[in-house]
């Protein structure tokens, strides 16, 4: 028995990272899966698109047993696909329309939020998740993979920043793409989805066990890559494909 050797059948690691809303995981995660050559999963778009399926069945998020049934319902019918983008990262489509755009609203964020607190919900899209991810060679952003969908993940990442200094950027995007919203309604939504996330009985945001905690306060983007490629390359010995 090889005592102390970690049990993997992967030959390329599975790097989780998780963090608040507007940190900057859906930017550094694409960054970091084309540096390596890895797989892009984009956990929260999955969340996003039960919320706009909900919204568009005028299913109230916070209905548990009819967003669960919606989101099973859908796994099964095959109806949410995520295919790699180059400008948009990830593409994402529901029964077959591109709702990439249309799950990246304010709205549409509060109502993953609260979509994603329902048991049923999250078991739903697990099951995805880890089809997504098992073989390795995956970069996953989320809320939880590294503390549920791969806690044996070969690399973990906790990336935040300051509720403040992550709501100037999710401003600056929404306002780039046109919406009309305020700096201060920027601020209480993310400390709201702070609250809601960290806060729901599973699977909260927290760091996992064995993570390695990124504070962006203070690092521009490319100074934020290039600490997780370090990480990356000395945790896996990995070589990019
Ligand atoms: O990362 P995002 O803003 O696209 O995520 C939208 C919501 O989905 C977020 O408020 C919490 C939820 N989420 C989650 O609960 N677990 C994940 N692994 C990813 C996202």
């Amino acid at each position: 028995m090889l005592s102390g050797l970690p049990v993997t059948t992967r030959l390329r690691p599975i790097i989780a990272i998780d963090g608040p809303a507007g940190a900057g995981k859906s930017t550094v995660a694409r960054r970091l899966a084309d540096a390596l050559g890895y797989v892009l999963v984009d956990t929260g778009a999955m969340y996003r698109t039960v919320a706009l399926a909900a919204s568009r069945a005028q299913t109230a998020f916070g209905d548990a047993a009819r967003v669960t049934e919606l989101a099973h319902a859908l796994v099964e019918a095959h109806a949410l696909s995520f295919e790699r983008d180059v400008e948009l990262g990830v593409r994402v489509r529901l029964a077959g329309e591109d709702v990439s755009e249309a799950i990246r609203t304010p709205d549409i964020a509060q109502g993953a939020s609260l979509v994603s607190a329902h048991a049923g919900v999250r078991s739903a899209l697990l099951a995805l998740q880890r089809q997504a991810g098992e073989a390795g060679g995956v970069v996953l952003e989320g809320r939880d993979i590294g503390t549920v969908v791969f806690p044996d993940a070969e690399v973990k990442f906790f990336l935040t920043a300051s509720p403040e200094v992550r709501a100037g950027r999710r401003h600056a995007e929404l306002v780039a793409k046109g919406q009309t919203v305020s700096f201060d309604e920027t601020l209480a939504d993310v400390k709201r989805r702070d609250a809601q996330d960290e806060g729901r009985e599973v699977a909260p945001l927290k760091k996992a066990d064995g993570a390695v905690v990124v504070d962006s306060t203070d690092l521009d983007f490319e100074q934020t890559v290039a600490r997780m490629l370090d990480v990356v390359k000395t945790a896996s010995g990995v070589a990019s494909a």
